[in-house]
Parts: C-alpha cells; sequence; structure tokens
C-alpha cells in the first residue's frame, strides 16, 4: 500500500510578505503546492522608499490569520489533516519572525502537530526541489533585499557559504539607487526598466571585488559612485535617469559575473562538479542578470535552474516545503524554539571551508 503523503503549513513574516502555503511531498521527494498565498505590504512601505520594521510587523499580525485560513481553505484541507506546521523562524526582522513563529507554535499546540522553525535561508535553497528533480550538491546563488550569497547546498541541513556581501545586499544597491533618482519602490523593476534605454558606457563605474580570489560581493562603493554623478547632475534629466540605471546595472552584470565564476570554481574544487547552478530571490527576476547567469552555467558545463518568479521571491510554500524536507528526516524543533534575526545558514555545517570568510551579514 502506499504511503501516505506528508502535508505541511508553511508561513512566512520575516520581511514584507505575509506568506502562507499548503504543501504536499509524496515519499519519492516530489512536492505539489496546493496553495500559496502571498501578501505583499508594498503599498505600506512605498511611501517610505524602503521596509519599514514596524509597520511591517503590525501588518503581519493583522494579515497572517486570514491568510492562513485561505491558504488551508484553498488546499482543501484541516488542521488535524498537517503532518506539520512550519515556520521562517530567521533571520529577518524580528517583529515579523515573532508573529510567524508564535502563530505555527499555537497552531503546533492545538493540533498536537510537529513543529518546524525553517531557517528562511535554507527555505530558498530548497525550493528548486520542489519544482525539479534535482539532486545534490548544487550551487545557490541567492540576491534578494535582504541577502546576496554563494552557497553550496550539499544536503538539507548541509550548507557552505562560498561568498557573501561585506556590505549591502544586491536588491538594496538597486533599491538604493532607484531612490536617489526618485524612482518608486520597490526599485529593481524600475532600474531595470530605465536601464533598457540608457547607454551603459556613458558613465564609468566601478567593479568592485572584480578578480580577488575569493567570491565575496561588495556593493556600497558602486552606489557611492552613482550618488556622486547623481549630486553631480543635478537634478538628472530622464536620459540621464536611464543612463545611470543603465551604467549601475552594468557594473552589477560584470561584478555579479566575475564572482559566480570565481563561486562556481571553488565549489568545483571542493565539492565537485555541481548538478546545477540554480538563482532565487528577487533579483534573479531581473533578465539580464539571468542571461549572464545562463552564459556563466554553460562555461561551467552545468545548468542554470531559475525558480518560476512566484517561487523565487519569499512565499510561504519554500517555508512548507523546508519544512517538509526536514520532516522526511525528523528535524522537527520544540516549543523552546526562539525567533531569529540573525542565523547563518551554515551554522551547524560540519564541513570546513577552506575559503573561509568572516566579515559578512547574516
Ligand atoms: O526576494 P525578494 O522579493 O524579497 C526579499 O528581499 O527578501 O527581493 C526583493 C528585492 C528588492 O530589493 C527588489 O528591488 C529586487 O529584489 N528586485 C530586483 C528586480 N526585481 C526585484 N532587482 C533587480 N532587478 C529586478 N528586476
Ligand atoms: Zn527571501
Amino acid at each position: 500500500m502506499a504511503s501516505k503523503p506528508t502535508l505541511v503549513l508553511g508561513i512566512e513574516t520575516t520581511c514584507d510578505e505575509t506568506a502562507a502555503a499548503v504543501i504536499e511531498r509524496q515519499r519519492d521527494g516530489s512536492g505539489k503546492i496546493l496553495s500559496n498565498i502571498v501578501r505583499s505590504q508594498i503599498d505600506e512601505h512605498a511611501p517610505f522608499g524602503g521596509v519599514v520594521p514596524e509597520i511591517a510587523a503590525r501588518a503581519h499580525v493583522d494579515m497572517l490569520d486570514g491568510i492562513i485560513r485561505a491558504a488551508m481553505n484553498e488546499a482543501n484541507v484541516g488542521f488535524g489533516d498537517l503532518s506539520a506546521v512550519a515556520a521562517a523562524a530567521g533571520p529577518g526582522l524580528i517583529g515579523g519572525v515573532i508573529v510567524g513563529l508564535t502563530t505555527a507554535k499555537a497552531i503546533a499546540l492545538v493540533h498536537d502537530t510537529p513543529l518546524i522553525a525553517v531557517n528562511h535561508l535554507e527555505a530558498h535553497a530548497l525550493t528548486p526541489r520542489l519544482t525539479v528533480p534535482l539532486t545534490f550538491p548544487y550551487c545557490l546563488f541567492l540576491a534578494s533585499g535582504g541577502h546576496t550569497q554563494i552557497v553550496a547546498v550539499l544536503g538539507v541541513g548541509k550548507y557552505v557559504r562560498i561568498g557573501t556581501t561585506l556590505d549591502d545586499a544586491m536588491g538594496e544597491a538597486f533599491d538604493k539607487v532607484a531612490k536617489m533618482l526618485d524612482l518608486p519602490y520597490p526599485g529593481g523593476p524600475q532600474v531595470e526598466r530605465a536601464a533598457a534605454h540608457g547607454d551603459p558606457a556613458r558613465f564609468d563605474f566601478p567593479r568592485p571585488m572584480l578578480g580577488r580570489p575569493d567570491a565575496n560581493f561588495s556593493l556600497s562603493g558602486l552606489k557611492t559612485a552613482v550618488r556622486n554623478e547623481v549630486a553631480r547632475l543635478d537634478p538628472p534629466e530622464p536620459q540621464d535617469i536611464a543612463d545611470l540605471c543603465a551604467g549601475f546595472q552594468a557594473a552589477v552584470l560584470d561584478l555579479t559575473a566575475d564572482r559566480i565564476r570565481v563561486g562556481l570554481r571553488l565549489f568545483q574544487q571542493q565539492f565537485g562538479p555541481p548538478r546545477a547552478l540554480v538563482a532565487a530571490g528577487g533579483v534573479a527576476s531581473n533578465l539580464a542578470i539571468r542571461s549572464a547567469l545562463h552564459d556563466i552555467a554553460a562555461q561551467a558545463q552545468t545548468t542554470l535552474i531559475v525558480p518560476p518568479p512566484a517561487l523565487c521571491t519569499d512565499n510561504g510554500a519554500m517555508i512548507a516545503w523546508a519544512g517538509a524536507e526536514r520532516l522526511a528526516l525528523r528535524l522537527t524543533d520544540d516549543m523552546e524554539t526562539a525567533p531569529r534575526a540573525r542565523w547563518r545558514l551554515d551554522e551547524t555545517t560540519q564541513t570546513p571551508l577552506k575559503f573561509a570568510n568572516t566579515r559578512a551579514r547574516h
């Protein structure tokens, strides 16, 4: 007799999306999304040009119950049917993380269901396995508003960080450049759109870290160079804005290509050939960046996998999926589990890192 699939509710509240989803995982490791409800808080934060933590936490409190109910209804399951409830327990804005984790604990207690405290970065790392059959090890490039990392994904719970940003996250740099140019939040898509009409060669922006033997990123010098040009042009005309965006994006492309090439080389040296290069996070929806990643993967004789945009950006299905992967290994958590603003993905992985990097975020 075929054993029953696991059903997991996932809750995501680490930043400015309130999200819940129910997924099903079969014994053969394949997955199916039964519901995936995401409510973005962009409208609440847009007037401030970025995410305001207090506003985010309050919005999660207001919205989460209704979103969980909607996810359960759409999946047509009751709380008693769940094999586990998973919540992102960090890293992220602590107010939101507390809301999501506490809600998950309450559901787990009331319905006597296992609790799984998921690292939000682990959820991004495992998401491609929900959409395609993908075996370990693979190389993840995660670039969002809060993270910029190259990670060796060796197994569930086994991660080695190969590179990270030493200052701004890549999405954050896009957002800050947009803000300088009075483009609306979130800035990434706006900068990409404006860049399409600009001359990428007009401004000679720096490519920080280019050629370095480690695979770390630095974006603040590039951001400052853009700021200096904006100040000089005061105020920039529409063509200036397009040229500034094109120049900034071209620099990001060059430095990203260089850093990932190095990252893949370091991966190969330590772990052998990766099964794929996986891109995730909001920045992975930038078409120019995707195309650059495609070329780099081909040069490294591997394939590029980019989950569909709705699974690249923050969502509940990725938390539920990571929960299901952990549940399959009996990696559950207890009621003492604390929410965490910072939580390094490779914290508990025992693999020694030959190319260690330290000064870093998360
Ligand atoms: O993964 P995500 O939705 O949320 C988190 O930050 O966790 O990523 C959002 C970030 C924002 O900084 C946004 O400006 C950036 O991803 N982004 C982009 C693009 N679309 C979103 N950056 C560059 N080009 C884009 N097309
Ligand atoms: Zn994220």
